[in-house]
């Protein structure tokens, strides 16, 4: 059938030029109501991080977990309450996702000069590129206009996020079903070049793992024993965790990848001549690396009148 195709054919060439996500944020959405959003966001973020470089990383991570859960939606930001079950109680955020009372004072900083306008979505996407800005990342341009959900999912929260025990096949599946591809996935797990994590996340690759570097795993079972310590801390990234770099490739082709996850990138996988090309070019990595944040942060958001403007990132509007 001519037409049918025919109609197939305009169908996936409107797919291709509107992204149906993408399509819909905007760099300028708050230029006139909202003029100074981005250097009040960037000055707040500059003093979290000058207070604890971490906060950088925490921020990032806030944003990735935001928006794999429903969209970059700033539902991980509810908090629970008696008659509320929202995400931060979900198994990969508890006592784990951390940086809330930094968006929380951002968002007192920018009600100050535009009273109900701008989501804490919009906030914490633009607060994530800040941080990675203000640790020696790559920069990029972030789309705005998102909406903040009134509603927050654990459950999704619980099957959606990747664990650190996944396998290359899961954390492929998990991304693409966000609409991220592989090297998508591969690029932004380079924003474990920062940050840390706690020994309960480490434990089996360190001492049951065979794909790890044997002094590597000595250095980090001095500080995360066989049983307890459960939350002792340790640096993603061994070379240099407080600045945003292509180290974090330079570990995994020397197998010092402290997560599973981590390590199953370079483990004659599909993954591994990506990696190699981001040990040899760091420029590479910084814009993949950029390209595939605008990505995620474009997945599913809520826009024009769904959702709310929430006045409190905490809670819904009364
Ligand atoms: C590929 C799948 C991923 C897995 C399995 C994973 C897992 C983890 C785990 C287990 C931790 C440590 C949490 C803790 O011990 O409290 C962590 C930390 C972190 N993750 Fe990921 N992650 C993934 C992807 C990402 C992505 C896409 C980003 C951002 C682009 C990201 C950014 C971070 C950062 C910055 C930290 C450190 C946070 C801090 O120090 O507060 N991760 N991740
Ligand atoms: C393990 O890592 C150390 C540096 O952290 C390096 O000197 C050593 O060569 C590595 N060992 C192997 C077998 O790759
Ligand atoms: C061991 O873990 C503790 C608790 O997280 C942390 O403060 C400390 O820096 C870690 N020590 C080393 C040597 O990594
Ligand atoms: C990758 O394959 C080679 C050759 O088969 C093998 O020697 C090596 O141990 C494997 N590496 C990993 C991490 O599985
Ligand atoms: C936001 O709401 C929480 C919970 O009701 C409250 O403790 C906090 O002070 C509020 N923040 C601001 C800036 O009003």
């Amino acid at each position: 059938m001519a037409s049918t195709s025919f109609l197939a054919i305009i169908f996936l060439l409107s797919i291709i030029s509107f992204p149906a996500s993408e399509a819909q944020l905007s760099s300028t959405f708050y230029s006139r109501t909202c003029p100074n959003l981005l250097p009040i966001v960037r000055s707040s973020m500059a003093r979290a991080v000058a207070r604890e470089t971490r906060m950088a990383a925490s921020i990032l991570r806030l944003f990735f977990h935001d928006c794999f859960v429903n969209g970059c939606d700033g539902s991980i930001l509810l908090d629970d309450t008696p008659t509320f079950t929202g995400e931060q109680n979900a198994l990969p955020n508890r006592n784990s996702v951390r940086g809330f009372e930094v968006i929380d004072t951002i968002k007192s900083n920018v009600e100050a000069a535009c009273k109900a306008t701008v989501s804490c979505a919009d906030i914490l996407a633009l607060a994530a590129r800040d941080g990675v800005v203000l640790v020696g990342g790559p920069t990029w341009t972030v789309g705005l206009g998102r909406r903040d959900a009134t509603t927050a999912s654990q459950s999704t929260a619980n099957s959606d996020l990747p664990a650190p025990s996944s396998s290359l096949a899961t954390l492929v599946s998990k991304f693409a079903a966000k609409g991220l591809s592989a090297r998508d996935m591969t690029a932004l797990s380079g924003g474990h070049t920062i940050g840390q994590a706690q020994c309960q996340n480490f434990r089996l690759h360190i001492y049951n793992d065979a794909n790890i570097n044997t002094s590597f795993a000595a250095l980090r079972r001095a500080n995360c024993t066989a049983s307890g310590g459960d939350t002792n801390l340790a640096p993603l990234d061994v070379q240099s965790p407080n600045a945003f770099g292509n180290d974090y490739y330079q570990n995994l082709v020397g197998f010092r990848g402290l997560l599973h996850s981590d390590q199953e990138l370079f483990n004659n996988g599909t993954q591994d001549t990506l990696v190699r090309q981001y040990v040899r070019s760091r420029a590479l990595f910084f814009s993949d690396f950029a390209a595939a944040m605008v990505k995620m942060g474009a997945i599913s958001p809520l826009t024009g009148t769904n959702g709310e403007i929430r006045l409190n990132c905490t809670k819904v509007n009364s």
